[in-house]
């Protein structure tokens, strides 16, 4: 369990609060670059941190995020026009920059310089791998976005993806991390298999700290009994890095008995949302030099329909599906998606409530990870507040270039 205070202060990443200043010292994925494809395109409204905020691509094709309300008098730019260097606002005809400098302020006299006193919020983008990621804190600490292989690696298939949640960005990640759930809540024909699953001994899940965050080894326990090694890494502030080795079955239809690294960052809208977005790669070594399909689309997963929540039951089916709580392990959405068991995810996640109130929890010896990551969060906390970076804010890259969210010991994973 933890402290009411302790876990609003790992939870609220609002502006102004101690870890929306640690999260503020990230780059965080903010969307994806197809969701501004055109230079001069439609702007797209988004909340990150809890900041309103319009994502646009200028005329040049530079990515530019910016405060969602006017400076003049509050309209959402989000209903402006993209043209002339910046985004105009539809009231007025104010004229911002991706930098938040006003270049024009059509209602004022000519000879004013009023627009030059104007310093719109604007957050610095790049783009990599298909996502966009934003830097929402103090200009002077700005690390390099960190090039992560999964991102840019070449050699290999790649698939980037998010979908939103509703909860707390925390209790997903520690979702993600858990060591344990998988052999309960994933596990099919649980009727035929429970007598066996429930009589095998505790096995200790090994875990260390690491430059990056918590690296973690455990087993993971099929129905037919065999155990394979499975890595989950928990990496700073919010991330998680899934290495799924050889052997192991696909949770993505057809990928084949591969290694696949699925790096995902759970970034928080407001405290009560946030979005995953997911990296997924799976090197040409691993594939004899094919492509793997790595995935259904992004709008077969965002169609409102197919998202499970308590209005849809999570799609559970007490009588007919096999499983703990009845809901199927694929859902007809997720088939074939980097979404395997999100149905069953979900409803595990969601149903702790909006914010986890983790003073009535009671962790055991299986939690290990789950504590570690939070004393890692609050410890960053202590740390930004000393004037110290935190963890990870800027990974030293390897050899090759690249920031590897890794181990040694899964070095195969290449
Ligand atoms: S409110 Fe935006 S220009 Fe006036
Ligand atoms: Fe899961």
């Amino acid at each position: 369990m933890l402290a009411t205070a302790d876990n609003d202060l790992i939870t609220q990443t609002g502006p102004g609060t101690p870890m929306g200043d640690v999260f503020r010292r990230y780059w965080h994925p903010v969307a994806l670059s197809e969701e501004i494809p055109t230079p001069g395109g439609k702007p797209v409204q988004l909340k990150v941190l809890s900041e309103d905020l319009v994502l646009f691509r200028d005329d040049s094709g530079q990515p530019g995020l910016l405060g969602l309300r006017c400076s003049h008098r509050l309209t959402s730019l989000a209903y402006g026009r993209v043209e002339d260097g910046g985004i105009r606002c539809p009231f007025h005809g104010w004229l911002y920059d991706v930098s938040g400098r006003c270049l024009q302020q059509p209602g004022e006299p000519e000879e004013s310089s009023f627009k030059d006193k104007i310093r719109h919020t604007a957050y610095p983008c790049r783009e990599m791998g298909g996502m966009i990621f934003a830097y929402m804190g103090p200009p002077e600490k700005q690390p390099p976005l960190p090039r992560f292989e999964t991102l840019v690696r070449e050699d290999g298939s790649r698939k980037t993806d998010y979908y939103p949640i509703n909860s707390n960005y925390l209790q997903n990640l520690e979702g993600a991390l858990d060591p344990i759930h998988s052999t309960f809540l994933h596990m099919d024909k649980w009727s035929e298999v429970k007598d066996a699953v429930l009589a095998r001994p505790y096995k200790d899940v090994d875990l260390a700290v690491t430059e990056w965050g918590v690296w973690r080894r455990s087993l993971l326990r099929r129905a037919d009994g065999e155990d394979l090694a499975s890595y989950g890494h928990f990496f700073m502030p919010g991330g998680f890095m899934g290495i799924r080795v050889a052997g192991e079955p696909a949770p993505i239809e057809g990928a084949g008995p591969v290694v696949r690294k699925l790096q995902s960052w759970y970034v928080p809208v407001d405290d009560e949302h946030c979005k995953r977005f997911i990296a997924a790669f799976v090197s040409l070594a691993q594939t004899d030099g094919a492509e793997v399909d790595l995935g259904a689309s992004r709008e077969a997963v965002l169609n409102p329909l197919a998202i499970p929540g308590p209005e849809n039951d999570y799609f559970r089916d007490y009588e007919g599906v096999d499983t703990i709580c009845g809901i199927p392990l694929r859902t007809a959405h997720d088939m074939g998606s980097l979404k395997g068991y999100l149905a069953q995810d979900s409803m595990v996640n969601e149903t702790q409530g909006a914010i986890a109130d983790r003073s009535r929890e009671h962790l055991g010896v299986g939690d290990r990870l789950l504590i570690m990551t939070r004393k890692q969060l609050r410890q960053a906390v202590e740390d930004v507040g000393n004037g110290l970076d935190p963890r990870f804010a800027n990974p030293e890259p390897d050899d090759e270039g690249l920031v590897r969210v890794n181990g040694a010991d899964a070095m195969e994973a290449r």
